[in-house]
């Protein structure tokens, strides 16, 4: 069973509390009518220009609406999920039900060099099942960019 908890466990520095450069790349890409599922504390949201935010979680403490994401149906424009596949053992079901909540497209965060329990999911892996586009992050963090 993996931990489905926020805590700040990666060695990658994207993933401390500072890290902002997958907020500033997803926020120039996105526009318009935006879901952040998995929003924890809901970072994205201040980098997000001339956009409506909705935020969810699967955890009740966070800042988002509390729901999972395999619960959820009102599309949106754009569906963000960052850090979340890590904790996913079912990603082609994951992949399914974000793009059936965009109306334009998905971006997705993986880490492909996470340390166990998480689960890392290489850009093979991203692209095999979401498809789209890549951005190289850092060494180990990637973006998916994927267009309905
Ligand atoms: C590592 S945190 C990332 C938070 C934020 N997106 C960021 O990039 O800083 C992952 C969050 O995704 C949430 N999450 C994981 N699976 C989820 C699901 N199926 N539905 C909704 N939220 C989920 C977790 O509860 C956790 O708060």
């Amino acid at each position: 069973m993996l931990p489905n908890v926020y805590i700040e466990t990666r060695k990658n520095p994207l993933y401390t509390k500072g890290g902002s450069l997958r907020f500033e790349e997803v926020a120039k890409i996105v526009s318009g009518d935006v879901l952040d599922v998995g929003c924890g504390f809901g970072g994205l949201e201040s980098y997000l220009k001339d956009c409506t935010y909705t935020g969810i979680d699967a955890l009740p403490w966070t800042s988002g609406a509390c729901i999972d994401v395999m619960d959820y149906t009102k599309q949106h424009d754009w569906v963000v999920a960052l850090g979340i596949v890590e904790t996913c053992e079912d990603l082609p079901a994951l992949a399914e039900k974000l793009k059936s909540l965009a109306k334009i497209g998905v971006v997705v965060s993986s880490c492909t060099r996470c340390n166990p329990p998480f689960i890392s999911y290489s850009e093979q892996d991203m692209l095999g099942v979401f498809g789209g586009e890549v951005i190289h992050l850092d060494e180990e963090e990637i973006l998916i960019i994927c267009r309905m």
